[in-house]
């Protein structure tokens, strides 16, 4: 057999040997699985475009939004991209989550996968969550006070409420916390994540069948 190269292994792994037919069907993922991860990877490069001008202080953030907007050619463009590209990513993996629990592939022996799952989509919401404050606008700010309040109800609310907010809404310290989850901390958990996502999807032999 003709040898592979370190790399030819990986390109050689990344798809199982045996796949059945009918689990190639669109109808039956609607690949929505990879179309999360294809709007995950979009958000990633237009996010790392925002950060050549996006100012993480609270004098500078709503200016620098401003300046993005009105004197960058396409900033509004790529402003537009990365919000609503957020928007669809939920979308998709709400729908993703519904399809699994419909064809009840969450049952053994994908009982881990469903888990992971199930935090990816937390992390997402919670990175949604921290970038709705970044331009610190009207919108953000009252967004991210309703998000605190409906924190404060829930037990231990309080203690998650004083580590991000330690000089509330709108303050520096508050801002830079908000920044540091949502342009490192949760990406970099998600990355982590749907690494083993896809891991355990090759662990448990693909997907499932038809039911
Ligand atoms: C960034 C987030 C996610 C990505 C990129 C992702 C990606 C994928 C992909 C590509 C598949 C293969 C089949 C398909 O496309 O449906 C899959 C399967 C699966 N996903 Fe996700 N997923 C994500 C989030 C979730 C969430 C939120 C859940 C549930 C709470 C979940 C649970 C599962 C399970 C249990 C399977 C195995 C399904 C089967 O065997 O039929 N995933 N995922």
């Amino acid at each position: 057999m003709k040898k592979r190269g370190l790399a030819g292994e990986f390109v050689a792994h990344l798809f199982p040997r045996v796949v059945r037919g009918e689990n190639l069907r669109l109808t039956y993922t609607f690949c929505l699985g990879g179309l999360a991860l294809t709007v995950f990877l979009l958000l990633l490069v237009s996010g790392v475009l925002l950060l050549f001008y996006y100012q993480p202080t609270t004098a500078g953030a709503f200016s620098s939004i401003l300046f993005l907007e009105e004197q960058v050619p396409g900033g509004k463009y790529l402003r537009s991209l990365h919000r609503m590209a957020s928007h669809l990513f939920l979308i998709l993996l709400f729908l993703h989550s519904l399809r699994v629990l419909l064809t009840g592939a969450y049952r053994p022996p994908r009982q881990l996968n469903w888990l992971i799952g199930f935090a990816l989509l937390g992390l997402a919401i919670f990175d949604g969550y921290t970038g709705y404050l970044l331009p610190m606008d009207q919108l953000a700010l009252w967004a991210t006070q309703t998000g605190m309040e409906l924190l404060g109800t829930i037990p231990g609310g309080t203690l998650v409420k004083d580590f991000l907010l330690p000089d509330g809404i709108g303050g520096s310290l508050s801002l830079l916390r908000f920044y540091a989850l949502h342009i490192v901390v949760l990406p970099l958990a998600m990355g982590v994540l749907i690494v083993l996502h896809f891991y355990r999807i090759r662990r448990d032999k693909g997907i499932l069948p038809y039911l």
